[in-house]
């Protein structure tokens, strides 16, 4: 097998099969770890920038995309923006891990980590705020916002919702890890 791009290796029919993990039935567990930079994210982050792209809002060499995320997002978007050419800048917090930080750093991206906690305890907010900083600043900086943008549910409706249609005849209960609800709105 020879790949002419690293976004090859997302991985759309991988199920582990657990045996009567749920007294008599089996359980399929869907891995999208095994996707370039670790997680189901790389869906999410190549299906945000190409609804910029279809639009015809990202240029290439000129458009700063900005995004918030807690890791596993910023570094798919840290690759996706580097094989396209865009400059990426992703506001985090201290809960990111550094290994996670580093690998966005290594592919490029300028990584804002807020120190400030919010009303709730929190980091979202400052995230929020600082994005709208930066979009106040940078004239050519656009906000991919995974927390409202209806493309972020689109890529799963359309490619994880398939992966696991197309293989299961059918499907009786489905499991999803929820942080956007993203992934659960398009399944
Ligand atoms: C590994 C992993 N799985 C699932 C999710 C949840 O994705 P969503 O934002 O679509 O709810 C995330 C969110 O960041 C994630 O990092």
């Amino acid at each position: 097998m020879i790949i002419d791009s690293p976004l090859e290796l997302i991985f759309p029919d991988l199920f582990y099969r657990l045996p009567a993990f749920a007294g008599c039935h089996d359980v399929f567990l869907k891995l999208e770890g095994f996707n370039v930079t670790g997680s189901i994210k790389i869906k999410t982050a190549v299906g945000l920038v190409e609804n910029l792209e279809r639009q015809g809002i990202a240029k290439p060499n000129k458009t700063v995309i900005v995004e918030s995320s807690s890791g596993n997002l910023g570094l798919a978007l840290s690759m996706v923006c580097a094989i396209k050419g865009y400059e990426f800048i992703c506001v985090t917090d201290p809960n990111a891990n550094r290994a996670t930080v580093k690998g966005m750093e290594l592919y490029g991206a300028r990584v804002i980590v807020v120190k400030e906690r919010d009303s709730a305890g929190g980091f979202l907010e400052s995230r929020f705020k600082t994005i709208n900083h930066i979009l106040r600043s940078e004239p050519n900086a656009v906000w991919l916002n995974q927390y409202s943008n209806i493309a972020n549910i689109k890529v799963h409706a359309e490619q994880t919702a398939n992966e696991i249609a197309c293989e299961f005849d059918q499907v009786d209960w489905v499991f999803v890890g929820a942080g956007t609800t993203g992934t659960l709105a398009g399944v």
